[in-house]
């Protein structure tokens, strides 16, 4: 598997596994996140919001793979950011991960006039080194001009959403510019837009022998995003994976970014409420 090494100096691994909804009981989350692992996914993606780290904590702890060979990542929700609990949902964090670090900490959303507020809160997370990098999620520029206005540390990565109909180029170039790596939430589109279905995503896996699913993943991997799928199913967990064996032409990376329409499946980062 690639690496990226973010711009603390911590590696994290370039793709990772989805867990949003990726069970409907305790012991689906569990099984789905075991198969993961033993495919070989060393990344997960998790969040308060998901209701399921302690499935997915219990799935880490029991797979025997050793806690610094994994990259973990949760996240902060808004509505503990109102509530002035930040360190709280933190600890309660790390209590059901049955973790006592963890590799990232984000903040899930930006919330209306606590930027700077919320970005301090997570340095001193970052210093009290529990977790080995925080960043942030779904801010736009303005975001994070406004979060890192008096920042001592630099966020690692904004988790944002991201397929070939929403490429966020501005964003990109921006983060680039401030070396920020750029993860891609709903990275194949998710459920709710027919985007593996387009022509040219099964006309340039042909000459690679690849899925539709396979093409838009290495998509993100040669822009220098990190995509994480999420799939229940350990077949398509597996076809997720393999996709570190070829890469795509600028001008087939031209063709895949030409189908952009700016289309978010998900919340306008400004318009969100908690
Ligand atoms: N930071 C944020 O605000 C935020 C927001 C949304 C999501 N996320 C993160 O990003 C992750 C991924 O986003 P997502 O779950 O919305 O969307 P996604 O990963 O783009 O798509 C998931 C959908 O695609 C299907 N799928 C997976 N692999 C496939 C394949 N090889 N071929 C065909 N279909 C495939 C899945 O079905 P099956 O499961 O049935 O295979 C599921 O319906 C989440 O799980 C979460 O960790 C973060």
């Amino acid at each position: 598997m690639e690496t990226i090494l973010l711009n603390n100096g911590v590696e994290m691994p370039s793709l990772g596994l989805g867990t949003y909804k990726i069970g409907r009981t305790d012991e689906e989350v569990y099984h789905a996140v075991r198969s993961a692992l033993d495919i070989g996914y060393r990344h997960i993606d998790t969040a308060t919001l998901y209701q399921n780290e302690h499935s997915v904590g219990k799935a880490i702890r029991d797979s025997g793979i050793t806690r610094d060979e994994l990259f973990v990542t949760t996240k902060l929700w808004g509505s503990d950011v109102l509530a002035h609990n930040v360190k709280g949902a933190f600890e309660t964090s790390l209590r059901n991960l049955g973790f006592d670090y963890l590799d990232l900490y984000l903040v899930h959303w930006p919330v209306k006039g606590r930027l700077q507020e919320v970005w301090k809160e997570l340095e001193s997370l970052y210093y009290s080194e529990k977790a080995r990098a925080i960043g942030l999620s779904n801010h736009l520029i303005h975001h994070m001009e406004e979060a890192l206005q008096n920042a001592t540390v630099a966020p690692v990565v904004n988790q944002v959403e991201q397929h070939p109909y929403l490429n966020q180029e501005e964003l990109r170039e921006y983060c680039e510019e401030e070396g920020v790596t750029v993860q891609s939430w709903s990275p194949l589109g998710s459920n709710k837009i027919p985007l593996l279905k387009e022509p040219v995503l099964a006309e340039i896996g042909s000459n690679y022998s690849k899925s539709p699913a396979q093409v838009v993943l290495r998509w993100h991997l040669d822009i220098g995003a990190v995509p994480l799928p999420k799939s229940s199913h350990p077949e398509r967990q597996r076809e997720n994976f393999e996709v570190f064996d070829f890469r795509l032409t600028a001008e087939e990376i031209g063709r895949i970014g030409a189908l952009n329409r700016d289309h978010r499946t998900g919340m306008h980062p400004d318009n969100m409420e908690f």
